[in-house]
């Protein structure tokens, strides 16, 4: 049983996708262990994203990701990283294979409705910073 945290981006909250995006989470047999709906602020999206503070983009990335609120979301399931990440396609949605989440509603690279953590060591402080552990069910 491995654990990875979903984001589902201010662009996909804003269209109310939100209920759409988790029904098909769910129909591919990962489970929610925890959620939430928050408003990140500027700083808070800041530290998310610290692994990208070199980037070209990490200015405009953190901007729009403190514009409205998310959603945060626990998987659980075997291989739960892979199999979601396969389930959110590709960054770039017009790369996106399809059937998956980005292709289906992402509308750009940047607003690419989802995210998802790409190695367990990233999972742990990704989930960390979303959730302790009485927040999360067994
Ligand atoms: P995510 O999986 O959350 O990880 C980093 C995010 O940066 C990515 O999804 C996109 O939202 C964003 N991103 C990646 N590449 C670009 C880019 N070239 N231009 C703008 N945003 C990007």
């Amino acid at each position: 049983m491995e654990l990875t945290l979903c984001l589902i981006k201010p662009d996909a909250v804003r269209r109310d996708l939100t209920g759409s995006i988790l029904f098909m989470i769910q129909k591919a047999g990962l489970k929610v262990v925890a959620l939430k709906m928050v408003r990140l602020d500027l700083n808070q999206a800041q530290g998310f994203y610290h692994v990208h503070r070199e980037r070209p983009f990490f200015g405009e990335l953190t901007e729009y990701m403190a514009s409205g609120p998310i959603v945060a979301v626990v998987l659980a399931g075997d291989n739960a990283i892979k199999r979601y990440r396969e389930l959110m396609g590709a960054t770039d949605p017009t790369q996106a294979d399809e059937g998956t989440i980005r292709k289906v509603f992402a509308l750009s690279k940047q607003e690419n409705s989802v995210h998802g953590s790409d190695a367990p060591e990233t999972a742990a402080f990704e989930i960390s910073y979303f959730f302790n552990a009485m927040e999360m069910v067994g």
